[in-house]
């Protein structure tokens, strides 16, 4: 099924389906480009719904980063059976989301460093407008290949579907529980006033779920959001004292124990340099599924130059999605 969206947005293929919306691959006809266009579940009279969808749409509209989906357009659309359903037009993200990503397993230790770095930097820039995503977590994480021959993976943030100014929030448990419960920080487990530092433990369990493949507090959303209230999640020595280190701070179940985003970012900007240089020679401090990051056939660790691995970061898998020649 098909749709023409504000007499503009022709929709192809569905892109993915969250808590609130579905998002679909349209072709904007007045620019002639692709865009992601997200519709929201057509709403009954619900203040709550209205409410989420307007703070995304202000929110979106205000923010302007790389590491952030930047918003087009946004609308409203009334459907064969004269329901309304609001849209949002965004910049097309052509990969996968990292949820995706990580259905094949945990990534290398370089690219988790460059991603969190990027992750943190997009962080660090929304709290500094004042504003918290609330929902940071891997299906929010959308993936594209950019860099040296597409060779780089970027990560844009997305949904700013619950988040919310600082002074704004309050208790806010209903918003804050839609869809997974299992990136969620302690005191937004509790319903508890949140603050930035929220969005740092979610980002740290994320990196933790790249770096291993598994879930810190997997299972349904009462038992996930019970877990981490009880225990830390299991940061495993064998990452080594600096990701594990990072990763304890950062999931910290007392806010002031961890670290800001731009400290965060600062910090694995400099972990993803060491890593990229010494990936092959490393000395068992990080433990990665990477292959050797060569380009040029050279599989001799002792001869790593700068020029040997500058820009070459191992990049697990292919996207499933090529982009479309329409
Ligand atoms: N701009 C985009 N480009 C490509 N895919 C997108 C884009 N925005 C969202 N998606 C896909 O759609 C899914 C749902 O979008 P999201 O905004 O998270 O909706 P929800 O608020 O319902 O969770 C994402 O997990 C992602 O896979
Ligand atoms: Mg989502």
């Amino acid at each position: 099924m098909t749709v023409l969206l504000g007499d503009r947005y022709q929709t192809t293929d569905l892109l993915g389906v969250g808590g609130t919306a579905s998002v679909y691959r349209a072709i904007d006809r007045n620019l002639g480009r692709d865009v992601a266009v997200k519709i929201f579940n057509a709403t009954t009279s619900d203040d709550d719904d209205y409410r989420r969808q307007h703070t995304e749409t202000i929110l979106l509209s205000t923010l302007n980063h790389p590491g952030l989906v930047t918003l087009h357009d946004a609308g409203m659309h009334e459907d064969q059976e004269g329901r309304t359903a609001g849209f949002l037009v965004m910049e097309l993200v052509d990969g996968e989301d990292l949820r995706h990503l990580l259905k094949r397993g945990a990534l290398a230790a370089d690219d988790v460093a460059q991603l969190g770095a990027d992750l943190a930097d997009a962080l660090a820039y929304i709290h500094s407008e004042g504003v918290i995503h609330r929902d940071v977590k891997p299906a929010n994480i959308l993936m594209f290949h950019s860099g040296d021959n597409g060779t780089r993976l970027y990560p844009k943030l997305t949904d700013f579907g619950i988040a919310r100014m600082v002074e704004a929030t309050t208790a806010t448990a209903v918003g804050a529980t839609i869809g997974s419960a299992n990136y969620l920080s302690p005191e937004q487990a509790k319903g508890d006033p949140l603050d930035e530092r929220s969005d740092v433990y979610s980002l740290g369990l994320v990196l933790l779920e790249c770096l291993t493949g598994e879930k810190s507090f997997p299972g349904p959303v009462v038992e996930a959001a019970l877990a981490r209230l009880l225990r830390d999640p299991e940061v495993p020595d064998s990452l080594g004292p600096d990701w594990s280190g990072l990763l304890r701070r950062m999931t910290a179940r007392n806010p002031s124990l961890r670290p800001q985003a731009h400290d965060v970012a600062l910090q694995l900007r400099s972990h993803a340099e060491a890593l990229t240089v010494t990936r092959g020679i490393a000395p068992g401090a990080f433990t990665t599924h990477a292959t050797s990051g060569t380009t040029g056939g050279t599989d001799d660790g002792d001869s790593v130059t700068g020029g040997v691995f500058t820009g070459t970061v191992h990049i697990p898998d292919p996207p499933s999605r090529a982009p479309r020649i329409s």
